[in-house]
């Protein structure tokens, strides 16, 4: 499958935190401009990539870092990326093709027909690992889990907030639609939530 290495950090210096924080609004409408790879890059690193390469650790905090989220983009206008859905290879900040093609109309069907991600230059699709937290926090993962998809989700918010392009999270979507877009089985692994970046 083909892969993507994506940049390490851009020399780009964005709001304040603080700045970011008022600032975030969950915006729907994106103006069709193509995104470049950097700032893909620049998202996905500061949402959920590893920002601490000695020891592994992640933008964002994980339940005795047992990492269970997974990250996939389903790209619609990012330049230098066909369009299709990818996997973010977190431990090596590449981007894995997995499906080539248009999936943004699948993927708004799955969403009750939010036409934000058809116009999104991409869509975060954060899934679970359970098991990776359950075998050590047994009944206790389910809620680690969310917390961590909840993170990633404000990290996501917040960088792009910071570079002058929109976010908005999306929560209603059938679990099965986008599963099956991703190919994963529900059970192992399920979509979680999902977030529509873009140029605003
Ligand atoms: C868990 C969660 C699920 C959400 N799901 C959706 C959604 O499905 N569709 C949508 O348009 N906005 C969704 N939102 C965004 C909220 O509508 C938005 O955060 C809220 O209206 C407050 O506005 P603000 O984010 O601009 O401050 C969701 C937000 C959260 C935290």
């Amino acid at each position: 499958m083909r892969k993507i290495q994506l940049t390490g950090e851009l020399s780009y210096k964005g709001l304040t935190i603080e700045q970011a924080i008022a600032n975030r609004r969950s915006q729907r409408d994106f103006s069709g401009q193509a995104m470049s790879l950097a700032e893909l890059s620049h998202i996905l690193l500061y949402s959920s990539g590893i920002t601490d390469k000695r020891h592994g650790l992640r933008a964002a905090p994980s339940a005795g870092a047992t990492y269970p989220i997974e990250v996939y983009a389903l790209v619609n206008n990012v330049e230098g990326l066909s369009k299709g859905i990818y996997h973010y290879l977190i431990p090596s900040h590449e981007l894995e093709l997995t499906y080539e093609g248009d999936f943004s109309h699948d993927l708004s069907h799955a969403a009750l027909g939010e036409t934000m991600v058809r116009h999104a230059n991409a869509a975060l699709l954060l899934s679970a690992v359970f098991q990776r937290t359950q075998r050590r926090y047994r009944e206790r993962a389910q809620r680690y889990i969310f917390f961590e998809a909840g993170h990633i989700a404000q990290n996501a918010y917040l960088v792009a907030t910071s570079m002058g392009l929109g976010a908005c999270a999306i929560g209603a979507f059938y679990d099965d639609q986008v599963n099956r877009l991703l190919g994963l089985n529900g059970r192992d692994e399920s979509a979680l939530y999902l977030i529509a970046v873009g140029k605003i």
